[in-house]
């Protein structure tokens, strides 16, 4: 009895109630899921917030270029870039420099000190006073050529990948050191500890396509030895663990079985 109403108490928090608080948790539409406001100091200087949309970006480069490479914290606002940052070729910087290209056209600029009326449309692409209707549509656009998922964006990116739809770019010349050869660990099954909750299959592989392995070791996981760390559903939830990812740009955790994959 115990048992089913750890689950039902679960599943509620996973339904978005947040834990202990009793306020719900906004549930984003597809479009938003992955987005992050990045505002420490734009507002103070007169512009406004930075909008930065994970899909725009995953669908072409992998997670580990941007978080271990060009140096992104994994939490919103943890990073403190600066519009000089981007200016000196760091940061967003890094590829939005005007000179950079992708698929043969130029990827436009980030800050500047100095600026036209016209540039000021550019500030505006990144520095957003309202979401654009445009790049909505070009999710939706984007998103009916991907295989499809109910929840977080509505595709399934590690489909996407597998299949070749996507081959996001893993290195960048002068920013990306000569990769290590690593060699890939097995997929393993975690334990559920509760009888009747399915066992969760974790792939190794599967998750070095987009995070290498510097993402999650040793900050996220010290991955020494599997089952040397202890973790529960609630703290994944508090977003730790695999909750660092997933839920704000992997799959959200309410796709239970997406986790909870092995058969009992
Ligand atoms: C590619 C995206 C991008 C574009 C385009 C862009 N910015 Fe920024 N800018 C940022 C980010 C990210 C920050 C950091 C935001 C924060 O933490 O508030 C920032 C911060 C700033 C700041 C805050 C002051 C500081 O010291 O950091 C100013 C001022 C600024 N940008 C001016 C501009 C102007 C003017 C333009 C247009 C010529 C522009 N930006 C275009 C990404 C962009
Ligand atoms: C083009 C660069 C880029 C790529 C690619 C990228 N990210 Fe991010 N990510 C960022 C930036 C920028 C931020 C905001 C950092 C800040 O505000 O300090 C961020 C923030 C995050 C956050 C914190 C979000 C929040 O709401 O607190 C997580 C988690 C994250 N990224 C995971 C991922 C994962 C997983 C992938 C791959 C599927 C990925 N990122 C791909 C640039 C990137
Ligand atoms: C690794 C390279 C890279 C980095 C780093 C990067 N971007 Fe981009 N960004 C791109 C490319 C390439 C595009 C064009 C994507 C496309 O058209 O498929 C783009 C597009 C965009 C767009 C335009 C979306 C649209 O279609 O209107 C915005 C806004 C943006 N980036 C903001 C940012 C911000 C803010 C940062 C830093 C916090 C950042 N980017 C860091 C490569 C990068
Ligand atoms: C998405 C996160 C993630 C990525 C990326 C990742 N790992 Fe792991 N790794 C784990 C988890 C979870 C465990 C289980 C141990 C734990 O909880 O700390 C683990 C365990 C390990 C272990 C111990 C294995 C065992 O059987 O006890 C080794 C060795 C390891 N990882 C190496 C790697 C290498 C090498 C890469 C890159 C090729 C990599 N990992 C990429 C999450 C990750
Ligand atoms: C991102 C992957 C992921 C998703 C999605 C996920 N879980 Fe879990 N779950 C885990 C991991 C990892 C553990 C801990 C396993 C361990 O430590 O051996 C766990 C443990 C559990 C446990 C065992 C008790 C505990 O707290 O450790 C229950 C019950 C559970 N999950 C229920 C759920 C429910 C209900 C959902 C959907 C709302 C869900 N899980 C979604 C990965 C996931
Ligand atoms: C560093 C970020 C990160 C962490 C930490 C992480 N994941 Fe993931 N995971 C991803 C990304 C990115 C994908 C690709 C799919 C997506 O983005 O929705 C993914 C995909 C998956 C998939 C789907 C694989 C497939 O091919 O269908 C499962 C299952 C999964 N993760 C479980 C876990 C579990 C369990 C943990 C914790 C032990 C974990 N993940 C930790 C980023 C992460």
């Amino acid at each position: 009895m115990k048992r089913v109403l750890l689950i039902a108490v679960l599943l509620l928090a996973g339904a978005g109630i947040v834990w202990g608080a009793g306020t719900k948790r906004k549930k984003p539409l597809p479009y938003d899921f992955g987005s992050v406001s990045i505002s420490n100091y734009s507002q103070q200087a007169g512009m406004a917030p930075v909008r930065f949309d994970h899909w725009v970006h995953r669908k072409n480069y992998t997670c580990r270029l941007c978080h271990v490479d060009i140096g992104f914290g994994m939490t919103a606002n943890s990073t403190k870039i600066r519009a000089a940052d981007n200016m000196k070729g760091y940061f967003c910087g890094t590829c939005h420099n005007g000179v950079t290209t992708f698929k043969k056209s130029r990827i436009f600029a980030s800050c500047a000190t100095s600026y036209s009326q016209d540039d000021l449309k550019r500030c505006g692409r990144c520095h957003q006073v309202d979401r654009d209707p445009a790049l909505q549509e070009s999710f939706e656009t984007f998103a009916a050529t991907m295989p499809r998922e109910i929840l977080g964006n509505g595709i399934n990116w590690s489909k996407a990948e597998e299949t070749g739809l996507l081959k996001p770019i893993d290195r960048l010349e002068g920013v990306s050191l000569k990769p290590a050869a690593m060699k890939v660990q097995d997929d393993f099954a975690l334990k559920a500890k509760i009888d009747g909750m399915p066992d969760i299959i974790f792939s190794h592989a599967r998750h070095t396509v987009w995070n290498g392995c510097e993402l999650c070791h040793p900050d996220i996981f010290v991955g020494v030895k599997r089952g040397a760390t202890k973790y529960s559903m609630i703290e994944l939830f508090e977003g730790k663990y695999c909750g660092v990812c997933h839920d704000k740009v992997a799959f959200p955790q309410t796709e239970c079985k997406r986790c909870h994959a092995k058969p009992v």
